[in-house]
């Protein structure tokens, strides 16, 4: 588990410190006690173009807000793709989907990583996921980690009368970034990365779904920087709205 502190510098940039709990005493805006602030917050970040990365700027901004309202939570930032997890396979199926389970050291393995993620999971109130679009849909880093912890009998289960997610009473924050325009448009029916997202989140019974979109990021440096600004605005808003449900 990686606990890093995202510090702004003087550019639009972000750097990432090890930290292990970042405490700060900001006062909240709404007057919220303390106590009764969130106290663990998941972010993934997702994109291949690390550095120059809208989505893990933005995130990392969502971050910032959520601290002001939220002074003594914990922030795991968990990096997918500097820290990519291996695609499931026939060891990993077997050991999770199967009545023999977990036979080898190695499914064995598999198993304990896919329940540490769930457990970070679920120890999470508020998750934020910053995803690249890439080839229309989510990293594949992302699908990774989503294939990890949409497990039956621990994020969700199937009863009588269809499935029900365990994933109950927690917020989600979705940070995403495309080259192109979806929101309206020719590629309109092309978008796979919010609507994915939504779907898999509320399987496992995380309804509670905010977005955050920036569009049109390979359509020129003014265009990008105009959608950066809208989507720092909206982190603002989003963390508010979080801090009044
Ligand atoms: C390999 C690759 C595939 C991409 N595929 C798409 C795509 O299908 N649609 C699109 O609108 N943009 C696509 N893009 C552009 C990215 O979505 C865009 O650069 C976005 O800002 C990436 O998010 P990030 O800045 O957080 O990395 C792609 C970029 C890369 C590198």
């Amino acid at each position: 588990m990686l606990l890093v502190s995202p510090h702004r510098t003087k550019s639009r940039e972000y750097i990432m410190q090890p930290a292990s709990t970042v405490q700060h005493k900001a006062t909240h805006p709404d007057g919220l006690r303390p106590d009764e602030a969130r106290r663990n917050i998941l972010c993934l970040t997702s994109s291949p173009r690390r550095d120059t990365s809208y989505s893990s700027l933005v995130a990392m901004r969502v971050l910032r807000e959520l601290r002001q309202v939220y002074p003594d939570a914990t922030v795991t930032i968990r990096d997918l793709a500097r820290n990519p997890l291996p695609h499931i396979d026939e060891d990993f199926v077997t050991a999770t989907r199967s009545i023999a389970g977990a036979r080898t050291d190695r499914q064995r393995a598999q198993v304990e990583r896919s329940d540490a993620l769930i457990d970070e999971l679920f120890a999470a109130d508020a998750i934020v996921i910053a995803a690249s679009m890439i080839n229309f849909g989510v990293p594949s880093t992302l699908k990774a980690w989503i294939d990890h912890v949409v497990c039956p009998g621990r994020t969700f289960r199937y009863t009588n009368t269809g499935s029900q997610g365990l994933l109950r009473g927690r917020r989600a924050i979705l940070v995403l970034s495309r080259g192109g325009i979806y929101s309206g448009g020719p590629l309109r029916s092309f978008q796979h990365d919010e609507s994915y997202l939504r779907s898999v989140l509320d399987f496992i019974g995380i309804t509670d779904v905010q977005s955050i979109i920036l569009e049109g990021m390979a359509l020129g440096p003014e265009f990008a920087e105009r959608a950066v600004d809208a989507a720092m605005r909206r982190a603002a808003a989003v963390a508010g709205v979080l801090a009044a449900a």
